[in-house]
């Protein structure tokens, strides 16, 4: 008989749970039903609601035993919801450093803002919990290094959630690359563009009684609370957000990466710089040497033509594969 323990140690729990789906039937026929992993959803407003509803088509082998916000009305109405949707109430917690002191946790998930996402995910790691963290998994590259150094150390599960990993459609496309469909892939280019309401200049405010703004700013430096950050907002403040770069570009950029195999950038920026972490520079980092001298760059840009996207080419005759032409068919130049 395998033990809880030993299962949970050698799951591939795949985001933690978020694709616990296919291990579901025989985590359940192995420890069996009753005994579910337990999980912690940290940072409820948005994104956490994508977790929750992950969390519910695994609860035969996920329950949500802990929700955490910082806020304390959007802590009760997620504590709602999952006890509607999952039907169990979690015990509802403001300070996630409570939560990793417990023991029965297995899990924690991740949808705070991007400043919070490395020292959460590595105090998660250290307090032997499985992490499964939001993109982008730091706000600037040297966390994001001493991250992987830590699921290293500590041995857990770590994932970041970048679902283009887990779309048949980019899977396809990414397999045909490799395969060799457009020749040798030597250069990408992504792009997402938006148009989004202006959240103007926002004033210094009372903070809301219900936040706890200094373990909002956490790790970030201390400024007055001011009426346009939370939530959502912070994502266009560099002390807490990377801009769209690292909100929707990361995903497309991601997808250049993994099609032309690069790894973790070479030429990388010095990492003390945490208010340097902000898109521009990271997207600079990304440049990276292969092997011959080769440059291979990953890159953002508007691109009006279509909102989002990741294009590959293989040399001068230009020929582009993308998600909207999976065929790879030859491709008019353009001042992209
Ligand atoms: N993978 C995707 O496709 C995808 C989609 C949307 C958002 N995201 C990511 O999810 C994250 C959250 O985005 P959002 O839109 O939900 O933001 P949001 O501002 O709506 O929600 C973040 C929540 O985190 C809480 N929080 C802040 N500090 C906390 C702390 N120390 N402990 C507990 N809670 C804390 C805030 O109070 C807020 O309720 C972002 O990093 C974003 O990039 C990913």
């Amino acid at each position: 008989m395998v033990t809880r323990r030993e299962f949970l140690d050698a799951l591939a729990v795949g985001a933690a749970g978020l694709a616990v789906g296919n291990t579901a039937e025989s985590y359940a026929r192995i420890v069996g039903a009753n005994d579910r992993l337990n999980f912690a959803v940290i940072g409820l407003n948005g994104r956490g609601y994508a977790h929750l509803s992950s969390l519910k088509a695994n609860r035969s082998a996920a329950r949500i035993s802990h929700v955490c916000d910082a806020d304390g009305n959007i802590l009760k109405k997620f504590a709602d919801a999952v006890q509607r949707e999952m039907g169990e109430a979690p015990k509802a917690e403001k300070d996630f450093r409570a939560i990793l002191e417990l023991k029965d946790v297995d899990a924690i998930t991740i949808a705070t803002p991007d400043h919070w996402h490395a020292p959460m995910a590595i105090a998660g790691l250290q307090a032997g919990k499985h992490v499964y963290v939001e993109k982008p998994c730091s706000h600037n590259p040297a966390e994001g290094a001493m991250l992987v150094e830590a699921q290293q150390k500590y041995g857990k599960l770590a994932q970041m959630g970048n679902q283009q990993r887990s779309s048949p459609h980019s899977m396809e496309i990414v397999e045909k690359i490799h395969g060799g469909i457009i020749g040798r892939a030597y250069l990408a280019k992504a792009w997402y563009s938006n148009v989004r309401k202006s959240i103007g200049t926002g004033k210094e405010a009372p903070v809301p009684a219900q936040l706890d703004w200094d373990l909002w700013q956490g790790p970030a430096p201390r400024r007055a609370y001011r009426d346009n950050v939370h939530p959502y907002n912070w994502h266009w403040f560099r002390n807490y957000g990377t801009g769209e770069t690292l909100n929707n570009g990361t995903h497309e950029v991601d997808v250049c990466r993994w099609a032309l195999g690069v790894d973790y950038p070479k030429v990388g920026h010095p990492g003390n710089d945490r208010d340097g972490g902000c898109g521009s520079r990271w997207l600079r980092s990304l440049r990276s040497k292969r092997k011959q001298d080769e440059r291979v760059q990953s890159r953002q840009h508007h691109f009006i033509r279509r909102p989002a996207g990741s294009r590959f080419y293989d040399g001068p005759a230009l020929r582009e594969l993308h998600r909207g032409n999976p065929e790879g068919r030859e491709a008019e130049r353009s001042g992209f």
